[in-house]
């Protein structure tokens, strides 16, 4: 049961993320120039990130370096956290898995600017069957048919995943939200760096634009993590700290190398109905 009436996080117990910051939300002061970078996991927020980080950076002097900070994931820590993120003078670019519903309220009441990106569950589904099998602060799962079934049935952590994206979905037409799609990025990344841009208000050039597609590309940022030292702490997900857990294959399509077709007329009997209810996840590429 949970006081504030908010759904509670499957896996409330996970050491990582505190029941004290969870059930203080609402206490957290949001700033009208925060911004919120929002994602189920597994769905493209480390790739979100370095693009909204290398935007705001893109002045080779480093003046510009101090003014934004990309934080640590709104629900991991505990309760200092909400000290740490008021010490910050910069603007903050906060990363989070939650739903709509378990944000702190001022997020919607300042307006702030929320990005959502979303991914093809199916790819979703064995993206986060890995990070189960290797990150040492989720369960074990022995199987992908395992998984899978738990997945099905919306018991992985952070919940449902056609439940978190009808929760956001509620702010479609929000001018202040902006929703991407993992698959098209993959299609067309230098056009989304430059919408992105423009919902943030950063003017960028064609070069800046193309060179940030560039160093945000997958083997980059591969190449990237596994030259740093382990758990340097700067992931953007509150369930790991090791970036080298993050940066598996990074492709369209990886699901039907594990769905079997019995697996897949399963996955679609639960999910159909669902999705045809949901405009943004029926702009998901499925097949
Ligand atoms: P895979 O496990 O399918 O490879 P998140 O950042 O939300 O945890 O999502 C992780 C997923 O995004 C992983 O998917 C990871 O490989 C993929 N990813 C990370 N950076 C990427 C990039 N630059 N381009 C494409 N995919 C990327």
């Amino acid at each position: 049961g949970c006081s504030h009436g908010r759904p509670a996080l499957t896996l409330i117990d996970n050491i990582r993320v505190s029941t004290e910051l969870l059930q203080a939300l609402d206490t957290f002061d949001a700033r009208e120039d925060d911004v919120l970078l929002v994602s189920y996991p597994k769905s493209g927020t480390h790739w979100l990130a370095e693009i909204m980080k290398n935007l705001y950076s893109r002045h080779s002097d480093n003046h510009s370096a101090g003014l934004v900070t990309l934080t640590s994931s709104l629900e991991f820590g505990d309760l200092s956290k909400f000290d740490e993120l008021r010490n910050l003078s910069s603007k903050r670019l906060i990363p989070t898995h939650l739903s709509y519903d378990m944000i702190p309220v001022q997020f919607k009441t300042k307006n702030c600017k929320m990005i959502y990106v979303i991914r093809n569950p199916k790819d979703t589904a064995v993206s986060m069957y890995h990070y189960y099998q290797q990150n040492p602060h989720l369960p074990n799962v022995e199987k992908w048919s395992s998984f899978l079934e738990i997945f099905l049935k919306g018991e992985v952590v952070y919940g449902s995943w056609i439940d978190h994206v009808l929760s956001w979905e509620k702010n479609k037409s929000n001018e202040n939200m902006l929703f991407l799609y993992y698959e098209s990025m993959k299609k067309d990344l230098p056009k989304h760096v430059k919408e992105i841009s423009s919902f943030l208000n950063i003017s960028v050039s064609e070069d800046q634009i193309r060179e940030i597609s560039k160093k945000c590309s997958f083997h980059e940022m591969k190449e990237q993590a596994e030259r740093e030292k382990v758990n340097t702490n700067h992931t953007v997900c509150a369930l790991t700290s090791d970036r080298k857990l993050i940066f598996r294959k990074g492709v369209v399509g990886d699901w039907r190398n594990y769905f079997t077709s019995k697996q897949n007329v399963q996955f679609d009997a639960v999910f159909k109905e669902k999705i045809n209810s949901s405009a943004l996840a029926s702009y998901v590429e499925y097949e």
